[in-house]
């Protein structure tokens, strides 16, 4: 066996972690451990070290300091769903929408893949808290990885390193999280940029609060305190203890009067959360703010005074780079000027990164995102689609000054959208939290490029959790139905879709900004202000309800265009729900076969009431 040591520093206590660290070592074989302490200098030696390697390129020290552009592996771009294992103990808790394995089998499987996949690397220990460190919303884990790019985009993403170890002490529990890139290196052979393997894991046992991931080097496949530690396995420990872990942003609009409301939004992968979350409000609503708490993952716990407090269990920004620029999103822009990591996207020939949407014209002299010489005619992206950067949190200009409160903020209304040409209007309110939660697990969003697989197909994505819920989908509704009912005063449930497009296939909805405005009757309904008429998905703003000033384009006749109900489409769409409850049957909560059926008597009114009902709510304003 290995007669490595791995010589643990005197401020490492915890006896679990070290044994840990130790059968890990003996199983994999690295030729050496490296303990992260989460220092600058250890960061800087680490990124040095791979420009060394070819892994990063330094970018210009006059236009992105301390910034680095990392290529990946043309194969590894994205999660990979197919590859993603809930390895429960009983099939059934992970549910139709998980792919399982028997745990045993899958370790099994998976201790031949890691038997000796680190050798010649190293291996890195990273203590992390996903959470502001003490808060009592956060939790420990610790990653294993042999990435050294794993290593300097967690020390961005997350609070890691030697004060987590403090934390730790001598017997703290902490979450498992192993990762290997799946490339031995042997004797003498030369390493690549970016090492990773053909056969893919991204394995969870959510009894045991442990993560192997096995292969990738990428985002949310190799980074595991994200979507594998904060949603997987997060959203099984809320299921246990009742509390809730989501895919959601999480923002504070400010009135000119100083009124605060924080707000917390789930859209899919790729739809719009860190857009939103940055939002900067139209010139017309002078004095109005919005604040940046999160941008992709949100803990809520129930408090004492009946209401849900949220915090951001992330330290940093893991964004969609293409489409993002001064004018759609100045506050990522300005977050984004240093101490970044930019992965997959273009560079330009002074030093510089660049995406498609970044500017309107592209700069000259491009290299694309695998490294070869790239002009507008060469008929391919020259930032991969779902490019990414790395960034501190604590750069956004727009973050929250109670971003890091451990207590978390109270949330007053939660947001659910999809990716939908058409169907789905612009805003609408549900008339309770039962009412919210069906239609939150109804949401259908067209597919991205954040996910390996085909891109534009419509799916159900219930919560934008159907590739981040570790257990079974069905009781994760019933967990929704069952917190709000410990509620006093639940947040308010709305659904919003900013992407409606016309026959021509342009957006109806000029977005990102002007969300603004589709927020503000949110806010104003909230607080009991801005007026409704009812429809059958809930309530919906009145062109005269909505603060559209400033918006010179915008006919009213459109927004009776975003905001028609189609009853056709709501009958195909009613249809589709009936696909995900098939699959969910054994554990859909009861509520939902009412509410389906109370839905299901509107859309089917005879031609002549349907007439008389639209004239109230398909938007008609005269
Ligand atoms: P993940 O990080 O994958 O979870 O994505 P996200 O939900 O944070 O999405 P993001 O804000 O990065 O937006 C993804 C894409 O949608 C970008 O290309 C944006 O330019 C685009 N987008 C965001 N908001 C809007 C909007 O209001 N309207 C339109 N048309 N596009 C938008
Ligand atoms: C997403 O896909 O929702 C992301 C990126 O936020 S990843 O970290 O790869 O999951
Ligand atoms: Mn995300």
């Amino acid at each position: 066996m290995t007669s490595l040591h791995i010589n643990p520093p005197d401020y490492v206590k915890n006896q679990k972690l070290i044994a840990w660290v130790q059968q890990t070592a003996e199983l994999c074989q690295p030729d050496s451990v490296h303990w992260c302490d989460g220092s600058q200098e250890e960061y800087d030696a680490l990124c040095q070290q791979m420009v060394e390697s070819g892994t990063f390129i330094r970018l210009s020290d006059e236009k992105r300091p301390n910034s680095f552009l990392c290529r990946s592996d043309p194969s590894d771009v994205a999660r990979v769903e197919d590859r993603t294992f809930i390895c429960s103990i009983r099939k059934q808790d992970a549910g139709p929408t998980n792919n399982w394995v028997a745990p045993k089998e899958m370790k099994a499987t998976l201790k031949e893949q890691y038997s000796g996949c680190m050798k010649g690397r190293t291996m890195y220990v990273i203590p992390f808290s996903m959470g502001p460190i003490g808060s009592y919303i956060s939790h420990v884990g610790v990653e294993i990885t042999d990435s050294p790019y794993v290593v300097t985009n967690m020390r961005i993403m997350t609070r890691m390193g030697r004060k987590v170890e403090n934390l730790l002490g001598e017997d703290r529990e902490f979450v498992h999280c192993l990762h290997s890139v799946g490339a031995p290196l042997e004797e003498g052979q030369q390493d690549v940029a970016w090492p990773c393997n053909d056969v893919k894991y991204i394995v969870h046992f959510p009894e045991e609060r442990s993560i192997m991931s096995y292969g990738s080097g990428y985002g949310g496949n190799a980074l595991l305190g994200k979507k594998c530690f904060a949603l997987r396995i997060a959203s099984s420990m809320a299921r246990d203890e009742g509390w809730l872990a989501e895919h959601m942003l999480i923002l504070c609009v400010e009135s000119p009067e100083g009124e605060k409301t924080y707000v917390a939004a789930a859209f899919p992968s790729a739809c719009g959360k860190t857009n939103f979350a940055m939002l900067i409000p139209p010139d017309s609503f002078e004095g109005w703010k919005v604040t940046t708490i999160g941008d992709d993952i949100a803990w809520i716990k129930p408090g004492k005074d009946g209401r849900l407090y949220a915090i951001n269990p992330e330290n940093g920004f893991f964004g969609v780079a293409p489409g993002t620029s001064e004018k759609t999103n100045f506050n990522a822009m300005a977050t984004l000027k240093e101490n970044c990591i930019f992965t997959n996207v273009a560079m330009t020939p002074d030093g510089d990164v660049w995406w498609e949407g970044m500017t309107k014209t592209p700069p000259e002299g491009l290299t694309d995102w695998q490294g070869n010489a790239w002009t507008p005619d060469s008929g391919r992206p020259a930032a991969h689609p779902n490019a990414r950067f790395t960034s501190p949190a604590s750069q956004c200009p727009s973050i929250d000054p109670e971003w890091e409160n451990p207590d978390g903020v109270p949330i007053s209304a939660f947001i659910f959208g999809g990716r939908r040409s058409d169907v789905v209007p612009l805003v609408y309110q549900s008339p309770n939290w039962y009412f919210g939660v069906y239609l939150a697990a109804t949401m259908g969003s067209e597919k991205t490029a954040a996910a390996a697989g085909k891109i534009g197909e419509v799916r159900r994505d219930p919560f934008a959790m159907l590739p981040f819920c570790g257990y079974h989908m069905g009781d994760y509704f019933t967990h929704w139905l069952h917190v709000g009912r410990l509620l006093s005063d639940p947040p308010r449930i709305f659904g919003v879709n900013w992407f409606g497009k016309d026959e021509d296939g342009n957006f109806l909805w000029p977005g990102f900004g002007d969300n603004m405005r589709v927020l503000k009757w949110i806010v104003d309904r909230v607080h009991g202000r801005a007026s409704a008429v009812e429809s059958p998905l809930g309530w919906m703003p009145k062109y005269e309800s909505m603060d559209l000033e400033g918006l010179e384009d915008f006919t009213p006749e459109q927004f009776t265009k975003l905001m028609t109900v189609d009853r056709e489409s709501w009958k195909k769409e009613l249809l589709s729900h009936e696909e995900l409850f098939e699959k969910l049957y054994d554990r859909l909560p009861k509520e939902f076969a009412h509410i389906r059926e109370l839905l299901l008597s509107t859309f089917w009114l005879s031609p002549e009431h349907w007439a008389l009902a639209a004239e109230r709510f398909t938007g008609e304003h005269n």
